[in-house]
């Protein structure tokens, strides 16, 4: 696409380029120098800036804060051989991020707005970006009301913004999770499938007990019987059991995960039987004591594929196997690595230049 867009851009006087090199490199604590910012007033979008990264100002009446109307997406952009930069499926985190409007009663971003400005920023900060093992700039699109007006109603305006930080591992040890049995992430009929600020902010209370008795994150389950997984922290969740790749069906409760989507796909490529459908916990631990649990990871965005090492049901914990070389989790996380960087074919596209 055409870069049709007049975007201003206030380039920074004072690059902030060194904190970047501030080790360890803490995920979101560190932003690169610019950020885009769009307002959405009287039924349109306005010009669009490109600023140095800043506060924004808001009223202490904004609905946002009141009745968290916002979203936002989580993506990245990865080092290529060349020297170059690379989006990941932008365009799925386009739709995904208007999907979630829709259903938060917000305005859909248009793609030209979305793609002009996501490649202009990353082009200014491409030197953020770590070109360590793992490293990568993590996006951050959000948007949020800005009606300053108390009514329990959608807001008439809105600003979309998106901020860049530099970003390596994410999780550097194999994960610790336990079964959710009496708090729930979303419902059916709810706004899990949403990447919407509430979903994760009610998760935290829940999430903090589970870390006071030594876990790093939950396997939420269903809202009606607690049975059934959804996903694991702030991720996806899949298991390898019987050399079958095993994750929660997509319902209106779990988030279609990009990193899901691509796993998936590159599993069945390799020629790994996938079946996504309903997982209960029973099976999970009836797996676990016959022994065929082979292997259980989160995928997401911000971790990409992160080893459970432990799952915790009823008070009692289990161990999986170590994850080898040869586990699965490995073989996808090489995979995706390869086509993340420039150094294997990417039939699919999935990597779009900045
Ligand atoms: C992501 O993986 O991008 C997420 O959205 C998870 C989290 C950092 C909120």
């Amino acid at each position: 696409m055409l870069d049709t867009l007049a975007i201003r851009t206030q380039r920074t006087t004072a690059s902030r380029i060194a904190e970047r090199d501030a080790t360890p490199l803490e995920f979101g604590k560190v932003f690169s120098d610019h950020m885009l910012v769009v307002d959405y007033r009287a039924g349109e979008w306005q010009e669009a800036q490109i600023l140095p990264f800043g506060d924004l100002p808001v009223s202490p009446a904004n609905s946002a804060l009141h009745y968290g109307q916002a979203i936002f997406e989580g993506m990245k952009a990865y080092p290529t051989a060349g020297g170059g930069v690379a989006l990941f499926r932008p365009l799925d985190n386009w739709a995904r991020l208007n999907a979630s409007a829709e259903r938060m009663c917000m305005p859909p971003v248009p793609e030209e707005l979305f793609m002009q400005g996501l490649k202009e920023l990353v082009r200014l900060d491409a030197p953020w970006l770590p070109r360590v093992p793992g490293g990568a700039l993590y996006i951050r699109p959000f948007m949020f009301a800005t009606d300053g007006m108390l009514g329990v109603r959608p807001s008439e305006s809105y600003r979309f913004a998106i901020i860049t930080c530099p970003v390596d591992v994410y999780y550097t040890k194999p994960l610790r999770v336990r079964f959710e049995q009496q708090y729930v992430r979303s419902a059916e009929g709810g706004a899990g499938f949403a990447k919407n600020a509430g979903n994760y902010g009610a998760a935290m209370y829940p999430t903090r007990l589970a870390q006071q008795e030594g876990y790093h994150q939950l396997i939420w389950t269903d809202a009606s019987e607690h049975q059934y997984v959804e996903e694991s922290g702030t991720m996806n969740i899949v298991f390898v059991i019987d050399g079958k790749l095993i994750t929660p069906a997509l319902s209106t409760s779990i988030l279609d995960g990009i990193t899901r989507r691509s796993v998936l796909q590159l599993a069945r490529e390799m020629g790994v039987a996938v079946e996504e459908r309903r997982v209960s916990s029973r099976e999970v631990i009836g797996a676990l004591e016959a022994g065929t649990l082979q292997e259980a990871f989160g995928v997401g965005t911000a971790a990409t594929i992160a080893p459970i090492a432990t799952i915790g049901h009823e008070g009692r914990d289990y161990e999986l196997p170590a994850s080898a070389p040869e586990a699965l989790s490995q073989r996808l996380g090489a995979a995706l690595g390869a086509i993340r960087a420039g150094q294997a074919p990417d039939p699919h596209g999935w990597m779009v230049p900045v």
